[in-house]
């Protein structure tokens, strides 16, 4: 068994050059929501679910993104109901949340 069920990892990576990133497409209000939404929901700690913050994850073209492990899921999300789908339906219960899931053609 592994110490945590689930790792969802958020991309908050920011570019002063103007390039495209995570930050601009408000990432860090997303990972705020998630991180307090999987708490109110008692799935936070050991055998659970933890949220953590990521750099680059080189999936940029997509962003935001995040990425769910161990089941190797990457998300692109627009707002807080997108987030609360990911936390109901597959940090929760297991479920991939299919129309929200990256393409893999998705790339930097
Ligand atoms: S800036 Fe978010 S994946 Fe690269």
């Amino acid at each position: 068994m592994s110490y945590f069920q689930r790792h969802i990892f958020f991309c908050l990576n920011q570019r002063d050059n103007g390039e495209n990133c995570c930050a601009q497409h408000g990432a860090q209000a997303a990972f705020d929501h998630c991180k307090a939404s999987v708490k109110a929901a008692g799935l936070a700690g050991v055998g659970g679910v933890r949220v953590n913050k990521a750099g680059c994850l080189d999936r940029c073209a997509g962003g935001p993104v995040a990425v769910v492990y161990p089941d190797a899921v990457w998300y692109s999300f627009v707002d807080n109901s997108d987030i609360d789908e990911i936390v109901d339906s597959h940090l929760k219960n297991g479920q991939v949340v299919e129309r929200l899931v990256l393409p893999d053609s998705v790339g930097r």
